[in-house]
């Protein structure tokens, strides 16, 4: 890998004696006494491993326990300040630190994250700090571990996907021929359990830039409607892994493909298992044909729900990184995308996924049949 550790492009984090961390933004700092970056133990690694089919497990949704207690929301006790990015998607708090949250705290983070779609927690130095054996056991407690097929991860650590660019290499999965960067997607919707709620944050990010983009499914699904949305209940589409996997077989990314790719046949429209909330669950990267549909029924059915979902701008959020940012969605009601403006800059961006798998993606449609 031709990564330079010495490089160091991050800004400035400046401890304070009250365990909060000051951010002086645009201060290119961040390294160790020796110069060398402050996070070069989390670079991405391909190793050569491979891994059997992933199998079936039982879910449990911790959100689902939160419901019963008196105050589902007193994990925000302690917040300072707590700003919605929009009516319906997103929730920026600051005072709240997640590394100290109890179990019955997590719960209640479930459960807001499946509410809300999107929490986005300032000032979390100290989660971030925690290393990736915390982070593990901090993914744990919401599921089963998703180890990504292709992807990177720190050394010895699979359980963790990074996402990695810098002046000389990407390791991430996208395009350079596309008019835009933006990619609408669910991760992984290919697996037959995709993950519920994702942790992400990033170790080194540009000045400016990178910022990452969030769509709400069930207020997309909310616009259309209601013969729609009934029409669309009774659907169900393919999402297959197979041209991520290409993607890596071509030799980009890392150019290792650790588990074979994988169809499944989800739901059109999924009900989330705590809030019984009703998604769209089609996404342009993964989401292949429509079942039992003639191509073009198939193709333009999919292109105007992927247009909607675009056009939407009144449905989505946009959350501009700041060092100590931790981000949690729920990738069962939510869409996002990477901004890929920063490169011209050079700079890199390092982030890291903790990703938990959740329950079978449940049809909208009770006794919808799910097979190709
Ligand atoms: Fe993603």
């Amino acid at each position: 890998m031709s990564t330079t550790v010495t490089e160091v492009q991050t800004l400035h984090l400046q401890p304070q004696g009250d365990g909060q961390t000051a951010v002086r933004s645009n201060e290119p700092i961040k390294a160790n006494d020796d110069g060398a970056y402050r996070y070069a133990h989390l670079l991405p690694h391909f190793s050569k491993d491979t891994y059997p089919p992933l199998a079936p497990f039982a879910h449990a949704d911790p959100g689902l326990r939160a419901i019963s207690h008196p105050n589902p929301r007193a994990f925000l006790d302690s917040a300072t300040k707590i700003v919605d990015l929009t009516p319906k998607l997103g929730t920026e708090i600051h005072g709240v630190q997640l590394v100290s949250l109890d179990d019955n705290a997590k719960d209640q983070l479930a459960l807001e994250v499946a509410k809300r779609g999107l929490l986005v927690f300032r000032n979390q130095q100290d989660f971030i700090d925690s290393g990736p054996d915390f982070y593990l056991q901090w993914g744990r407690y919401f599921g089963r571990l998703h180890i990504h097929p292709t992807s990177g991860h720190p050394e010895g650590y699979p359980e963790i996907h990074l996402v990695y660019k810098d002046a000389n290499s990407s390791y991430n999965f996208q395009y350079d021929d596309s008019t835009t960067s933006t990619v609408w997607h669910s991760d992984v919707s290919y697996e037959l359990q995709p993950p519920g709620l994702t942790t992400f944050f990033l170790l080194s990010q540009p000045r400016t830039g990178g910022d990452t983009l969030f769509t709400s499914q069930v207020s997309t699904l909310q616009k259309l409607s209601p013969p729609f949305v009934a029409f669309l209940r009774t659907l169900t589409a393919v999402h297959s892994g197979a041209e991520q996997a290409a993607f890596s077989r071509a030799g980009r990314r890392g150019g290792v493909v650790r588990r074979e790719p994988v169809e499944t046949v989800h739901p059109v429209v999924r009900k989330h298992p705590a809030t019984g909330e009703e998604a769209l669950y089609v996404n342009k990267q993964f989401t292949r044909r429509i079942v039992g549909f003639k191509r073009e029924e198939s193709e333009n059915i999919l292109k105007f729900l992927y247009d909607h979902i675009e056009r939407a701008g009144d449905l989505q959020a946009r959350v501009k990184w700041e060092p100590g940012t931790v981000v949690l969605w729920d990738n069962r009601v939510t869409g996002h995308s990477a901004i890929v403006d920063y490169h011209e800059s050079g700079e890199r961006r390092h982030g890291a996924r903790i990703a938990p798998q959740a329950e079978k993606p449940i049809p909208a449609l009770d006794g919808l049949k799910l097979d190709d």
